[in-house]
């Protein structure tokens, strides 16, 4: 196979995966996928300037971003409605329900280490409890946490940093969003929540290691739950396997991931349950720099464009932040040269990218945390963390 056609083919694939975890309701899992795709569509676009359907790649890129928007905007417990169809659609749920088979996810996200920038605390962290046990339990005698909880403002890597182990290791990876446990499985979360962690023993039994990763913890774990939608049934299901895996599974490979923009409306019961809990903060500038750097790899900028002057520019912003303005500027680039006909000209190019282009885009928007919110984290790491 081509480049191209590899490209062509690992953009399809991630936005299939995309659509089906959407549908599902893992939004977390959904909006990394999408962006996978994305990236494909652009580096397709940047290596081979002169293929003819680069337009038509151009507009699926701009119509995941949207979606991926729409997702971020999206309040808990909000039914997916995909906008954005990729060919057949992924197995036809009846009544909107799914299936318990649709958790998992099918695809591997392929995200590098590499790719999350900054978070060394949190990936060592992650290494030192999944990575290196799993490479040699030997050294491990008095065993390894099995919990770990990633809070942290919206956009900073929780999800992207739970794809990364997921590629790293090869492990069964189960990823649930927790909003979608109750809207989705209706009247069968609890049996499913059981048969979720009668999978990962399965798993584990037979030798390979087993993550169950959720997303969007706070909406299932929540302080305030009703009793009307049988939630507290499904938490105390929870409870009971996270302590099953702890007690018998002295060398199973079983591992539960939470990850939370809102830890204080998480309870006691909870939290003790997750040995290490790790905050993943907004990007400082170093970090911020890296992430500029990352983005804007595969795109042409003009010889002004600092990016020093531009990680200054984005304090406050969070990683889906920069990624965004990176990403938005580019669309907007490229949009705007097809629009204009003179793509229809084969040795036309879209041009660089200059500094008036990132500063506009920047100035369209505020960062998304404010600076309250930002206290309230560090306020509760101070009280709960453990790395
Ligand atoms: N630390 C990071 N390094 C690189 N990209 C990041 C980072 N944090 C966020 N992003 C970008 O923003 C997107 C959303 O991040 P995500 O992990 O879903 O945030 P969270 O789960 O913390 O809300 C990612 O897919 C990635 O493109
Ligand atoms: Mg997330």
């Amino acid at each position: 196979m081509s480049a191209s056609q590899e490209l062509e083919k690992d953009a399809t694939n991630f936005a299939l995966e995309a659509v089906r975890l959407d549908k599902q309701g893992a939004k977390g899992m959904a909006i990394t996928m999408y962006q996978k795709a994305i990236e494909s569509l652009l580096k397709l676009v940047q290596l081979y300037p002169e293929y003819s359907l680069n337009k038509v790649y151009i507009q699926r890129a701009i119509a995941y971003q949207e979606r991926i928007k729409a997702l971020q905007g999206a309040v808990t417990f909000f039914a997916p409605q995909p906008e954005v169809r990729e060919g057949e659609d992924a197995k036809a749920t009846e009544g909107g329900k799914s299936s318990y088979e649709e958790l998992i996810v099918h695809e591997k996200p392929s995200v590098k280490w590499e790719e999350v920038v900054g978070l060394d605390p949190a990936k060592r962290a992650v290494k030192e409890a999944i990575v290196y046990p799993v490479q040699r339990p030997d050294l491990f005698p008095l065993g390894w946490p099995r919990g770990i909880l990633l809070f942290g403002p919206p956009g900073c890597g929780k999800t992207l940093l739970a794809a990364a182990v997921a590629t790293e290791i090869d492990a069964t990876f189960l990823s649930i969003d927790a909003a979608s446990i109750m809207s989705k499985w209706l009247g069968e979360a609890e049996q499913n929540v059981a048969k979720l962690f009668g999978s990962t023993r399965k798993s584990a039994q037979e030798g390979k290691p087993a993550i169950v990763f959720i997303d969007e913890l706070d909406s299932l774990m929540g302080k305030h739950m009703s009793e009307v939608g049988g939630e507290v049934r499904v938490r105390n299901q929870f409870l009971k396997e996270m302590d099953g895996i702890v007690d018998k599974g002295k060398n199973l490979y079983i591992y539960v991931i939470g990850a939370t923009n809102k830890p204080w409306d998480l309870d006691w019961a909870f939290i003790r349950r997750f040995q290490k809990r790790i905050l993943v903060p907004l990007p400082d500038h170093p970090t911020r720099l890296m992430m500029l750097k990352l983005y804007t790899r595969h795109l042409q900028l003009a010889t002004d464009v600092d990016l020093h002057e531009l990680a200054r520019l984005s304090e406050g912003f969070s990683g889906s932040d920069i990624r965004d303005v990176c990403q938005s500027a580019q669309l907007k680039l490229i949009g705007e040269f097809f629009e204009s006909g003179q793509a229809t000209d084969k040795k036309a190019t879209p041009g660089s990218l200059t500094m008036d282009d990132f500063r506009q885009t920047l100035e369209e928007r505020k960062p998304s945390v404010s600076l309250d919110m930002l206290s309230l984290y560090t306020r509760w790491s101070e009280a709960f963390k453990a790395l």
